[in-house]
């Protein structure tokens, strides 16, 4: 795996989210306890940015219709989403 630069430790914003591009495919970051964390931008119900959505006890709350994902798995956690939500594998490296 080809890892790549999305940006710096000190950008994301603590026991929050913070939305990054990936060559056109929007991604969530999420720093959590301070280990970072990242799942794919849009929710998978709809069209929905996770970015702006509400991050507590590890999970993310969609804007839209408040379906709940968790960020470590991606596995969706209630209704109405019924698809997980695809994660990326995540490396900090001299606070990158
Ligand atoms: Fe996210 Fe509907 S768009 S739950």
């Amino acid at each position: 795996m080809a890892w790549r630069k999305v940006g710096f430790l000190g950008e994301l914003r603590p026991d929050g989210v913070t939305g990054v591009d990936l060559d056109g495919t929007p991604v969530a970051l999420y720093r959590i306890d301070g280990a970072v964390y990242a799942t794919h931008g849009i929710c998978t119900h709809a069209l929905a940015f996770l970015t702006e959505g509400f991050v507590e006890d590890g999970k993310v709350e969609c804007p839209l219709h408040q379906g709940v994902f968790d960020i470590r798995s991606g596995k969706a956690l209630c209704a109405p989403l019924t698809q997980d939500i695809k994660t990326f594998a995540v490396k900090v490296e001299d606070g990158a």
